[in-house]
């Protein structure tokens, strides 16, 4: 992946050392190229990475921040379209299945893992991401449709190592667990704030003939309007308060102190 071989830190020997002994000696003296790569997310796909997280998670991410993922020729791939289409800013350009979910291209052509694929049919909202300024369900979205788009996933929240509103206010609220359900969450809530200052109304906001500007979220509508976002964890009243928080930038009080 790079002229100059990466030293591997030991996690990442450990893990090649396990999961690809034959090859350990060329990725030392050669570094990592993309076989290697797209072999560990093959192995990370079929869920034999568990005990290897650390070093998985170093050379999926070195993967990803070295943007070196190739393109597959079209001959490779049935019925190939190629998208362009900006993901997190970065003008990006995929040959893609034409069939192919925008989920599984984030995750499985751009490295893109932060979202998470829960169901696979839109009914857990873990694969949440904003397109165009809107939050869809991308595991119910097809590559293609996203032509000429932009794309945010929970990797472009943060700006300049600046974590988003949300996502402080999910720390501070611990407004998760296990965190699965957490980046679909995350996109969803911050997706919800345009949409409350544009003052859509949803199925509990008491006035719907009233043109509303911008509407301040109240633990109902909040509830409502996040209610595709589903956690098995049940930290429902985190997010909730980290919600609030973030939209009317004052302090909320944390759960766990008003018990
Ligand atoms: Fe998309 Fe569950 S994975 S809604
Ligand atoms: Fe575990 Fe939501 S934090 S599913």
């Amino acid at each position: 992946m790079s002229d100059k071989p990466n030293p591997l830190t030991k996690e990442e020997q450990k893990l090649f050392g396990d999961l690809m002994p034959e090859e350990l000696d060329e990725i030392i003296q050669t570094g990592l190229n993309r076989r290697h790569f797209m072999k560990l997310v093959g192995l990370a796909s079929a869920g034999l990475l568990a005990g290897h997280l650390i070093g998985a998670e170093q050379v999926l991410a070195r993967g990803v921040a070295l943007g070196e993922i190739e393109d597959l020729p079209a001959a490779a791939i049935e019925n190939g379209v190629q998208v362009s289409f900006k993901v997190n800013t970065a003008p990006t350009k995929v040959m893609v299945d034409s069939r192919m979910t925008l989920l599984d291209t984030l995750r499985e052509r751009l490295g893109l893992t932060g979202s998470k694929k829960g169901c696979d049919h839109g009914q857990c909202g873990a694969c949440t991401v904003i397109v165009n300024g809107n939050r869809v369900l991308s595991c119910l979205t097809l590559a293609a449709t996203c032509q000429g788009k932009s794309v945010i996933t929970i990797e472009g929240l943060a700006k300049d190592q600046v974590l988003n509103p949300m996502q402080e206010a999910f720390l501070k609220h611990d407004g998760f667990q296990c965190g699965f359900c957490t980046s679909g969450q995350i996109c969803s809530a911050v997706a919800l704030m345009k949409e409350a200052k544009e003052g859509q109304a949803s199925y509990v906001t008491a006035n719907l003939r009233q043109t509303q500007t911008s509407l301040m979220l109240n633990n109902e509508e909040i509830a409502e309007r996040m209610s595709g976002n589903i956690c098995r964890c049940g930290a429902y009243p985190n997010i909730v308060a980290a919600i609030k928080e973030a939209q009317t930038g004052k302090n909320v009080e944390q759960n766990w102190l008003t018990i």
